[in-house]
């Protein structure tokens, strides 16, 4: 073991919050500081066929991230075209997702670096295999969590039911990020950090704008995070 606990899940309160957006930030913040860095993501469903080939366009994002240097199979071994959570898409596709198998490699990779990052796969709970969650392979990875919340009417009930099943497992989420999804703002989007910052409910809270590299948003919370 490396000792310390280097491996992050991104997961989210939804599907198409920003997860890859705030993931490819972070591991091009965590790449600028010097850190040597991996990305996985363990399954990735709605993926494009090109050339009779499904494209993980998320791993594809991450993997640029990271640096390359790492095959698409070992960022995303599991792939499926149904945009489906993984474990219905698995079945449909009359595939056996092996989730020892999807931990130890993860495991073997966050030994190889100073940071892993992982991104689920829509929302916590989200089945990954027929009986295990995106919540379970955080508990196996003894992984932090980072929630990234899209700024939106509603977010405030999605961020506090994600931290509420977060902490009921045992999970200790490490940073919440309030990603502006939207370029359309109104008072819901830019009171929202605030408000769960004065909610304190969780160690840092970071927001993302609309339409600009996150890196710079992301960069004091990658600095902090590296400490973890
Ligand atoms: N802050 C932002 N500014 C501009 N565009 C954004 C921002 N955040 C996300 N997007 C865009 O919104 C879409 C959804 O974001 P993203 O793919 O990162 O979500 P996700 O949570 O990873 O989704 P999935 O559940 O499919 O993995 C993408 O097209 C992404 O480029
Ligand atoms: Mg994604």
């Amino acid at each position: 073991m490396s000792g310390f606990r280097n491996t992050f899940l991104v997961t989210g309160t939804d599907t198409g919050v920003g997860k890859t957006w705030v993931s490819t930030g972070l591991l091009r913040a965590w790449v600028g500081a010097g850190l040597r860095v991996a990305a996985r993501k363990p399954a990735e469903t709605g993926c494009e066929s090109v050339g009779g080939r499904l494209q993980p366009a998320d791993a594809a994002a991450l993997a640029a991230a990271a640096g390359g240097g790492e095959t698409l199979e070992a960022v995303c071994p599991y792939r499926f075209a149904e945009p489906l959570a993984p474990a219905v898409a698995a079945v449909r596709a009359g595939v056996r997702i092996d989730l020892d198998a999807v931990v130890d490699a993860c495991r073997v990779r966050a030994r190889e670096v100073d940071r892993l990052l992982v991104e689920g796969a829509g929302g916590l709970l989200v089945p990954l295999t027929g009986r295990a969650t995106f919540a379970d392979l955080a508990r196996s990875l003894d992984a932090h969590l980072v929630v990234v919340i899209a700024a939106r009417l509603g977010a405030i009930n999605h961020a506090m039911l994600t931290l509420e099943a977060a902490r009921a497992r045992g999970l200790e989420v490490v940073a919440l990020v309030v990603n502006h999804v939207s370029a359309e703002t109104d008072l819901a989007t830019s009171t929202l950090a605030e408000t769960l910052a004065d909610l304190g409910v969780a160690p840092r809270i970071v927001s993302v704008p609309h339409g600009i590299p996150p890196d710079a948003a992301l960069a004091g919370l990658a600095r902090d995070l590296a400490k973890t």
